[in-house]
């Protein structure tokens, strides 16, 4: 984490001294973006950097989903398993995948291409069901698509 330091000073600039609890989510998300997980050492050396407790970070990796504690595949497969997807066949789309990938969610397939997770919700209830694909939505998902999805992806 120490070579984005230089980046994270630009940034602090923009925050008023005793802010820097307000500062740990975009270190994090920095530091994500980075190395694709964010590991105990980083969490060590943004307590050194920002001076925050140890609990400030752990609640904000805690509560928001989109953060990841260990590494994961090339790509990152969430499968929305909330209400409405619900309604219209999250179950079948998820169990597709499983099939398709040999893995359960939580799990990454042996070559370290795909991580497959659920999700509760992917706020694009209107289009259910729903996967997100790295930083990109797929809606109204069925198996056939996902087939055609799948030899699309690197
Ligand atoms: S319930 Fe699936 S996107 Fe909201």
């Amino acid at each position: 984490m120490k070579h984005l330091i230089p980046e994270f000073e630009k940034l602090r600039a923009r925050y008023p001294a005793g802010f820097e609890s307000s500062f740990v989510l975009p270190c994090l998300r920095r530091i994500q973006e980075d190395r694709g997980y964010v590991a105990d050492r980083d969490i060590d050396a943004l307590v050194e950097y920002l001076g925050v407790p140890r609990i400030q970070i752990e609640e904000v990796l805690s509560f928001y989903g989109q953060f990841r504690r260990k590494p994961i595949g090339r790509c990152h497969i969430q499968a929305c398993r909330n209400v409405s997807c619900s309604l219209l066949g999250a179950e079948r789309i998820l169990d597709h995948l499983t099939k398709k990938l040999g893995i359960a969610p939580g799990e990454t397939t042996a070559d370290g291409r795909y991580t497959l997770s659920t999700v509760e919700c992917l706020a694009a209830c209107g289009t259910a069901p729903v996967l997100m694909i790295d930083d990109t939505y797929h809606e109204s998902v069925t198996p056939e698509k996902i087939d055609a999805l799948l030899g699309t992806l690197p």
